[in-house]
């Protein structure tokens, strides 16, 4: 009976979906609902999975301990934050900004590298959809292996093209003139603009992350060598607010630093007045 009235509901729990456990903003667990599997140990006791199953989203089950946990629906940043991670991935703060200041939506085409943990890939995946595409390069087979699963689990895969090969590898041939936005995130950014520059359409954005300074300088550099335009370096900050009646304050924990963000877009080479391109 409970089956049968989930799938007409889409408010309610079925057997199989994923859903977000959650006790407080530090003790969230992602899970499947599962007639199957019927318990799911935490230290605030005993969740019974089973009977989420028919459950409303949004109502709450007690623990066998008698806590409280509420039933989400997982969004794309819970499963990004939930997935395994061997790498640096690129942060909420970092990846929205990207997304907003590039335009990337349904139907965009984005080319990535590296593809890491596939943090920023399951991001813009969930942005493209269902038209559009992210095209991403892993050099290593274990974070390739790791990425494909975490974006899999976030039910995304369809919009996501793998590549498991090292994109300065001049065997790579890409369609000039196709990407919206190229995203650079390798620790030597710099060495992949010419790549990115033909990849993109013309006024197309590339965005590389900087861990450090150095970095950064470089790859700017390089981008006023003439094949970008408005080009641009930021770095965003992200701090919790603590809000209480009378005590209301920054959080004393942060994240202090994840990136520099240097952008560009691309110029067509073919209509660049020569004599105008400065050099630096
Ligand atoms: C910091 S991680 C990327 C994290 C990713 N942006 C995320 O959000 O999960 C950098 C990745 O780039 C890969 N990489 C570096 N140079 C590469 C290249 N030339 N081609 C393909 N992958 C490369 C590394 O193996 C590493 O996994």
């Amino acid at each position: 009976m409970t089956s049968d009235l989930s799938l007409e509901n889409p408010d309610l729990v079925k057997d199989g979906d994923r859903v977000l456990l959650y006790l407080d903003p530090r003790r969230t667990w992602l899970v499947q609902a599962s007639i199957e599997s019927p318990q799911f140990h935490t230290h605030a006791g005993i969740v019974e999975l089973s009977k989420i199953v028919g459950h409303r989203f949004g109502e709450s089950v007690l623990t066998s301990l008698g806590e409280r946990i509420t039933i989400l629906r997982p969004v794309t940043l819970d499963y990004i934050m939930k997935s395994e991670r061997r790498t640096q991935i690129v942060y909420p703060k970092d990846f929205s900004y990207i997304a907003a200041r590039s335009g990337i939506r349904n139907g965009s085409k984005v080319i990535e590298c590296g593809t890491g943990s596939g943090a920023l890939t399951t991001y813009f995946a969930s942005l493209v959809a269902t038209e559009g595409l992210v095209h991403t390069f892993e050099a290593r087979e274990d974070f390739y292996s790791i990425a494909k699963k975490n974006v899999s689990k976030s039910g995304l895969s369809q919009f996501v093209k793998f590549e498991n090969t090292n994109l300065l590898d001049p065997s790579v041939v890409l369609r000039s003139n196709s990407y919206d936005l190229a995203v650079l995130d390798t620790g030597d950014p710099w060495l992949l603009l010419k790549i990115a520059h033909n990849a993109l359409r013309g006024s197309g954005f590339v965005f590389c992350i900087c861990p450090t300074t150095n970095q950064l300088e470089t790859v700017v550099e390089t981008m006023k060598d003439g094949l970008f335009c408005d080009v641009e370096s930021v770095e965003i900050m992200l701090r919790q607010i603590e809000a209480r009646a009378g005590k209301t304050r920054p959080s004393m924990r942060m994240i202090g630093h994840t990136c520099y963000i240097a952008s560009g877009r691309k110029v067509q080479q073919e209509n660049l007045d020569i004599e105008n391109v400065k050099s630096s």
